[in-house]
C-alpha cells in the first residue's frame, strides 16, 4: 500500500460509528484514547483506563467492520513488556485486531514483546498526548534538529521492530515528509502535513460534533453539533404547549409539602 494509495483512517468508539465508517470504506478504524476527551469528558487522555478502552473496543467490534480495528493502549498500561503484552491481549480479547502505543525507542522492549506475541502493532510518534502533563501542552515536534533526528531514528526503529505503520502526530510537515521517504512502512499523519502515506483524524472533529475544542489542522466537513442542536430544538418546539386543564383542581406544586 505504501507509496501507491493514500490511507484514510478515522477513530470510532462505538458500534454505529464503526459501522458507518466501515460502510464508507475506511480501511483502518482506531478506537483511540482520544475517546477520553471527546466522549468521556476527561480533560486529557491520561485519565483513560483499560476498562474504558475494553468497553469501547467491544462496542466498535460489534460492528464487525471489514476495516482493520486498532485500539490504543492507554496511559501507563504499557510500562513494562509484561504489562504491554497483558494489556494488548486484553484489547485483542475485546475485539481489536491491532494495538497502538505512544512512543519510540524508549518503549522498544514493550513493542517487541507485543509483536513477538503475534499482535499487529501500530506506532505513534511526534506529539504524544499521553505526555501532555509532563510536556505542559501540545506542540509541534521536529523543529529542533535533535528532535528531527530523534523522530527519524524512532520511526526507523519501529519499522525494524515490525510495526505495520506509524502515526505521526503534529510533526513538522517537512520532517514528516522526510520520515515518510525514509521508512519502509506507511506513515499516517495527523496535523503533520500532506505528504504522509495516510491521514487519520478524530472523527468527531471531522463531523463537528465536539465543537468546544477544534484542532487547528482539522477542517470540519459537517457542522454536526449545530445540526443536532437544531433538530433537538425543532422537536422540542414541535411539542407545543400542553393543553391547560379547563376545570378541576390545579395540580399540586412539586414543592408542596407531603405532610
Ligand atoms: O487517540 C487517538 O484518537 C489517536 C489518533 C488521533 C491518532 O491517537
Amino acid at each position: 500500500m505504501k507509496g501507491r494509495q493514500r490511507i484514510p483512517a478515522l477513530t470510532a468508539y462505538d458500534y454505529p460509528l464503526a459501522r458507518l465508517l466501515d460502510e464508507a470504506g475506511i480501511p483502518l478504524i482506531l478506537v483511540g484514547d482520544s475517546l477520553g476527551m471527546v466522549t468521556l469528558g476527561y480533560p486529557d487522555t491520561t485519565h483513560v483506563t483499560m476498562a474504558d478502552m475494553e468497553h469501547h473496543v467491544r462496542a466498535a467490534a460489534r460492528a464487525q467492520p471489514r476495516a482493520l480495528l486498532a485500539a490504543d493502549l492507554p496511559y501507563r498500561s504499557f510500562d513494562t513488556p509484561a504489562d504491554a503484552v497483558a494489556n494488548a491481549r486484553r484489547l485483542v480479547q475485546a475485539g481489536a485486531e491491532a494495538v497502538k502505543a505512544e512512543g519510540g525507542r524508549s518503549i522498544l522492549p514493550q513493542i517487541r514483546a507485543i509483536i513477538e506475541d503475534g499482535i499487529p502493532y501500530l506506532g505513534h510518534l511526534g506529539m504524544l498526548p499521553q505526555s501532555v502533563l509532563v510536556e505542559g501542552g501540545y506542540r509541534i515536534k521536529g523543529r529542533k534538529p535533535e528532535e528531527h533526528e530523534s523522530l527519524l531514528a524512532d520511526a526507523l526503529a519501529l519499522a525494524q521492530a515490525g510495526a505495520f505503520a506509524v502515526v505521526l502526530e503534529l510533526v513538522l510537515p517537512a520532517v514528516a515528509a522526510e520520515i515518510t521517504r525514509a521508512v519502509p512502512i506507511p506513515t499516517i499523519g495527523i496535523g503533520s502535513g500532506p505528504d504522509c502515506d495516510g491521514q487519520i483524524l478524530v472523527t468527531l472533529d471531522l463531523i463537528g460534533t465536539f465543537p468546544w475544542f477544534r484542532p487547528r489542522f482539522v477542517q470540519a466537513r459537517l457542522e454536526g453539533a449545530e445540526l443536532m442542536k437544531s433538530a433537538v430544538i425543532a422537536w422540542r418546539d414541535s411539542l407545543g404547549s400542553a393543553p391547560q386543564p379547563s376545570a378541576g383542581p390545579a395540580l399540586p406544586h412539586p414543592d408542596a409539602s407531603h405532610g
